[in-house]
């Protein structure tokens, strides 16, 4: 779908993660969500602490697991996402912290292949992801799954292309900051959500969306990979959707 602006955009993602929320709380389970950070999400965030704090919408019944981190990584570095997830969104909701799942970036090497097998076990073993959100990046990386990566890959340490490790250079102060490494889950991990949404916003994303929604399907874009399964919807503002 195509929204006139990214604002309105948002409230409508915070909407739907707010009905699944609620309508799992009224059959007293858990709601599993898959979360990501960038630029992209702070408003669907943004939405959701509003509508905990104004509408009592509560999270004591969401579990969260985030798509990636970067490797290796202090999580009270101002760059980690632990540090994004806190700020932007679980400082500010009743969530439980031990219903908090973010890839850890700080183990030691030799252990990092056994804990990305433990993180897809925590999320089969909570039932699976009920939803999942996503932004993009100039790469058509998901996660930070870049081209390269195959359609059933499974949560990894992988190496960053040049072009994404450029575009965070300005959080880091410069390229020769911004780590080459992260762990991210596979694109095998997201597509077993049962529900996919993946958010743009701005011309700047426009190239790639055109590409990740038209183009052929390939592991040169792996965003493309979502044109073949039914749960993705994707929502863009109009500058986004321009070249489509
Ligand atoms: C990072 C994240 C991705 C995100 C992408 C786009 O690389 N790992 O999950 O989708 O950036 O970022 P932004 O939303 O700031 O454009």
């Amino acid at each position: 779908s195509v929204y006139e602006d990214e604002h309105i955009a948002s409230k409508k993602v915070a909407y739907r993660i707010s009905d699944i929320i609620k309508s799992k709380q009224r059959r007293g389970e858990n709601a599993v969500l898959g979360l990501a950070t960038g630029a992209t999400p702070v408003e669907v965030y943004e939405e959701l602490v509003r509508l905990h704090k104004e509408e009592g919408l509560s999270f004591k019944n969401v579990i969260t697991f985030n798509l990636d981190e970067y490797y290796p990584m202090q999580p009270e570095a101002q760059q980690s996402y632990v540090k994004f997830m806190d700020e932007n969104l679980f400082n500010h909701i009743d969530i439980r912290r031990d219903n908090i799942h973010i890839p850890d970036g700080t183990l030691k090497k030799e252990d990092i292949a056994e804990y990305c097998l433990a993180y897809e076990q925590k999320i089969s073993a909570v039932g699976g992801l009920d939803f999942q959100i996503l932004g993009i990046g100039r790469t058509g990386h998901i996660g930070f799954n870049e081209p390269g990566s195959a359609p059933n890959s499974g949560t990894r340490l992988v190496t960053l292309d040049d072009l994404t490790r450029r575009d965070a250079s300005r959080d880091f102060g410069g390229k020769e900051n911004v780590p080459t490494k992260a762990i991210t889950m596979g694109i095998g991990t997201i597509f077993k959500a049962r529900e996919i949404i993946l958010m743009a916003w701005s011309k700047k994303k426009a190239p790639i969306i055109r590409k990740a929604v038209e183009g052929e399907i390939s592991s040169n874009v792996p965003a493309t990979y979502l044109q073949l399964s039914e749960n993705v919807e994707f929502i863009l503002d109009k500058d986004a959707a321009s070249e489509l």
